[in-house]
């Protein structure tokens, strides 16, 4: 049904997190749903080897001479195929990009995470160009926040996330909050709706994941409309 990317020049901003999140949560809802990891540093295939998540599947050490492959035939394989990239600007990243769907771009309300996004559209806006899409097309993609501090946000990062929508880079609603569940998943490879069906990061990530399947529903509409 599609490709999905997580990407961002910046590192730390939890394009591995919510990749695991994401698929694993569609993966739940019936999906057959991949994990390329494409990233050198592995975290997502290392959280994959010790994963029960029924449906999902982690595809290791994507790498440059074997990206575009390994995309072509998950695609084909799979319902949805998560794309975890490097906090980087390789060609790696072009041809991922280029063979996605949608573009998720994560991102923390600080100034200068704000200036590496702007980064990563541009790069975005690259791949699109490459693929020889119309001057007035990109590939469709969106800002998501993250690490969002759950009890208080600062009125720095609250004028960002406002300064950001009024220029009209598309943003989901839906955030990420900081929280200790989604560093301590790593210990047992278990997401949070393994460890409490009705915590309320089971509850966040459902509400990103409706809003992201909505998302891809509705693309998908207006291309069969087209
Ligand atoms: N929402 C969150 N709450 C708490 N910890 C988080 C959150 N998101 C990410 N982290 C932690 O921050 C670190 C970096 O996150 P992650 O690996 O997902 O980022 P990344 O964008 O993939 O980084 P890289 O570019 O280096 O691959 C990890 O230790 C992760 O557990
Ligand atoms: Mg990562």
């Amino acid at each position: 049904m599609a490709v999905i990317a997580l990407n961002s020049p910046k590192g730390g901003v939890a394009k591995t997190t919510l990749a695991i999140l994401l698929a694993a949560e569609c993966a739940h809802r019936g999906y057959s749903v991949a994990l390329l990891d494409a990233d050198p540093n592995q975290h997502a295939a290392l959280f994959g080897e010790r994963s029960t998540v029924e449906n999902l599947t982690f595809q290791p050490d994507i790498t440059d001479a074997t990206v575009i492959k390994a995309i072509r035939r998950a695609a084909e394989a799979f319902d949805l195929v998560f794309i975890d990239l490097p906090g980087a600007t390789t060609t790696l990243n072009l041809k991922a990009l280029q063979l996605s769907d949608f573009v998720i771009l994560p991102c923390q309300t600080s100034r200068p995470d704000v200036r590496d996004a702007m980064r990563g559209i541009q790069q975005i806006v690259e791949a699109g160009d490459l693929k020889g899409l119309p001057g007035d097309e990109t590939i469709p993609y969106t800002i998501l926040w993250t690490r969002i501090p759950f009890h208080f946000e600062s009125k720095a990062a609250r004028s960002i996330r406002e300064a950001i929508s009024q220029t009209g880079a598309r943003t989901m609603s839906s955030v990420l909050h900081e929280r200790s569940v989604y560093k301590e998943m790593h210990i047992n490879s278990e997401v949070p709706r393994q460890i409490d069906e009705s915590s309320a990061a089971t509850k966040e990530v459902s509400v990103l994941t409706d809003e992201l399947l909505e998302t891809l529903y509705k693309m998908r509409e207006q291309a069969d409309v087209a």
